[in-house]
């Protein structure tokens, strides 16, 4: 890998703001972006639009292995019954197996990469230049989705998102493959209490610092 080739993994829950965070890093340093979510999205999306179940083991690896990440349309892709398919079929690990190595490939084009998910720091990209964990507290992830659905003109209940946002944790740390958790050697921004510029500029400096460690 060249000297100017920067790869920065975004770990953490849904709702902590690690996608905003990913864009933004992604911009300032001029990366590639991967929301590794997407790609679970896009399995999930195929599964549902052809009635499979989605603990249909074969179809949803034959699924995973068909998704091109030049194609992934977001504003498909957003709907939360398509989220919380896709934390059901990340549990199967010949689905994250081809998910992984398409994520691995994109990381490797130049000029590097961010890429945000759940297992970037500890299973994708084991040896990226920068990791980070994002999180906040499940009540404060619900507050925000209430907010921003409600900004949007919509209606939700608070007890609802909250119960959601719960359910999604606990099957994303609780799964036998890759479970969500920081890497040993990530840095934790908790955002419940920072606001997401704060959090921005310390990933700016963490990033700078280990730009600068290389140089030396
Ligand atoms: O981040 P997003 O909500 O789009 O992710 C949808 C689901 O995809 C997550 O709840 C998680 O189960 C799964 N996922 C994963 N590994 C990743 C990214 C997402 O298991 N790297």
């Amino acid at each position: 890998m060249s000297r100017t080739h920067l790869v920065i993994a975004i770990d953490g829950p849904a709702g902590a703001g690690k996608g905003t965070m990913a864009r933004r890093l992604a911009d300032h340093f001029h990366l590639n972006l991967l929301d590794t979510g997407l790609t679970y999205r896009a399995v999930a999306h195929r599964m549902l639009a052809y009635g499979l179940p989605l603990d249909n083991v074969s179809a949803a690896e034959t699924a995973a292995r068909q998704i091109d990440l030049a194609t992934l349309d977001r504003e498909v892709l957003s709907a939360h019954a398509v989220g919380e398919a896709a934390s059901q079929v990340a549990v199967i690990p010949g689905v994250r197996r081809a998910l992984v190595e398409k994520q691995r490939d994109f990381a490797k084009a130049a000029p590097g990469a961010v890429l945000d998910g759940r297992d970037i720091g500890t299973v994708v990209l084991p040896d990226a230049d920068v990791k980070l964990y994002v999180t906040a507290s499940a009540p404060v992830r619900a507050t925000r989705r209430l907010r921003e659905i409600e900004q949007r003109g919509g209606h939700a209940d608070y007890g609802q998102i909250l119960a959601d946002i719960e359910k999604r944790d606990a099957r994303d740390m609780g799964r036998a493959d890759s479970p969500l958790r920081p890497a040993a050697d990530a840095h934790l921004l908790d955002t419940s209490e920072m606001d997401i510029e704060a959090a921005f500029r310390a990933a700016v400096s963490l990033v700078e610092k280990a730009l600068a460690a290389r140089q030396d």
